[in-house]
């Protein structure tokens, strides 16, 4: 296949040299079943790469399995991954296909392997070896056929080296690396994958995209997109939505990257003098990882405003349900995420989470279900993982709404494309 059809049918755009080596190297080992690691921060590509690849393999008929390696409990990825039988545990009423059996003549997208617990890692090693597994609880050697695709956005030797990652499972996985760069060092690339994004939104809102000003052009390049592609196209489809019709200047558009590009971006860090950088940071190495730990600090911080918007909605509208008082001058559908967290905040200070010791909620319906689970989830789990914590408010926003994907999507703020996205992402059906 012609490189730009691909590209076209992946929707994996760009055109710079890095691009174009990625879109190289998927052909070149699309059709083989060799490992492939995926690397590269969020919102990079790494799923539409691992979906290319299997799409374009001899597997293609059967499915392609997506498996956050990160997201699943500890307790339960055992029995996640490789099944179980009926009875193996308290609540195994059935026998169970695990994901890898799932997988079996297809392909297993392992993502965010890097956070797969230790003991686990061992049985994948095995898996990746010989296609052999046990179902938890049973003694019977099970075999797959599967091609395994794995990703991370961790430097994994650091955590061969910090002991939290086998070599062995390392150098398993090692056989054929893709790196997806950061789209800031591919800055040929945004504009056009923009452009793509406006398109594609434009039409489907029946909207006209009037164009942008030179500077706002440079501001699109310039910034560090911490969240990469996926906030690029978030982007691209807040000012089609919100900004109909308008010409984009930079003004208009820095309104979509202000806050984040204050956190994001090293630009707008002060540029210190070479003393001041001395005084700051004894050596070079200091600084450089000073450099690293701050862009962590900001990618945290990106997700956690994410997830911040998500719980306070979510639990705004849980609140709004219970015609309790809501914030002043505020209505369910036009809030400011912040205004709410701190509201909540305060409930949560007043007492365990607040939810329960809210007056109205002592009256029995069904949402006191799923006040108990909330605050068991946040009990049992002390401070949960973001991604733990997101996976339950989409488990909880669902289950709600009785599956009804557009109102679980409304209800936590997200597009209803997002919450297609985390569903596959969490192996959630
Ligand atoms: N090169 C690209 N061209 C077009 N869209 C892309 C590209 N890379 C990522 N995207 C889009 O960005 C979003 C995030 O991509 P995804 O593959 O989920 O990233 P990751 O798995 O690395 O976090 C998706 O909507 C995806 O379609
Ligand atoms: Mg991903």
């Amino acid at each position: 296949m012609d490189r730009q059809v691909f590209q076209e049918k992946f929707g994996l755009l760009g055109e710079s040299d890095a691009i174009r080596q990625v879109v190289d190297k998927i052909m070149q080992v699309s059709g083989t079943d060799i490992t492939v690691m995926l690397q590269g921060e969020s919102g990079v590509g790494k799923d539409v790469t691992a979906r290319a690849i299997h799409a374009m393999s001899k597997r293609s008929r059967k499915d392609i399995v997506i498996v956050n390696c990160g997201a699943i409990p500890e307790g339960i990825i055992e029995s996640e991954l490789f099944g179980h039988e009926k009875g193996s545990f308290t609540g195994a009423h059935e026998a169970r296909k695990g994901y890898f059996e799932k997988a079996d003549g297809g392909t297993i997208f392992l993502d965010e392997i890097g956070d797969t617990p230790k003991n686990i890692q061992v049985k994948l090693l095995r898996v990746l070896e010989s296609g052999e597994f046990f179902r938890v609880g049973s003694s019977k050697l099970s075999t797959v056929d599967v091609r395994v695709i794995a990703a991370t956005n961790r430097d994994l030797w650091e955590l061969v080296k910090d002991g939290s990652f086998r070599e062995d499972l390392y150098y398993r996985l090692d056989t054929v690396k893709i790196k997806l760069p950061p789209l800031r060092d591919r800055q040929e690339d945004i504009i056009p994958i923009f452009r793509k994004f406006v398109t594609e939104f434009s039409s489907k809102y029946d909207s006209v995209f009037q164009g942008f000003s030179d500077e706002a052009k440079e501001l699109l390049v310039s910034y560090r997109w911490p969240g990469n592609v996926r906030e690029l196209r978030n982007v691209a489809e807040q000012l089609v939505v919100l900004e109909k019709s308008q010409f984009i200047d930079k003004d208009r558009l820095q309104k979509y990257l202000k806050g984040r590009q204050f956190l994001g971006s090293t630009d707008n860090l002060p540029v210190l003098s070479k003393s001041e950088r001395e005084q700051h940071f004894e050596n070079e190495s200091s600084s450089a990882d000073m450099g690293i730990i701050y862009r962590a600090l900001v990618e945290m911080r990106t997700d956690i405003s994410d997830l911040k918007k998500m719980l306070a909605k979510f639990l705004y509208s849980t609140i709004a349900d219970k015609n309790i008082k809501a914030l002043p001058g505020a209505t369910p559908r036009n809030i400011d995420p912040n205004d709410i967290s701190s509201h909540l905040r305060k409930q949560m200070d007043d007492s365990s989470l607040g939810i329960r010791s809210v007056d109205s909620f002592d009256d029995v319906d069904d949402n006191d279900k799923e006040n108990d689970d909330i605050e068991s989830f946040f009990r049992e789990k002390e401070i949960p993982s973001i991604e733990d914590a997101e996976k339950f408010l989409i488990e909880q926003a669902l289950k709600r709404f009785d599956g009804n994907r557009r109102k679980a999507s409304e209800a936590l703020g997200v597009s209803e494309r997002t919450l297609y996205r985390k569903l596959d992402q969490y192996g959630l059906q």
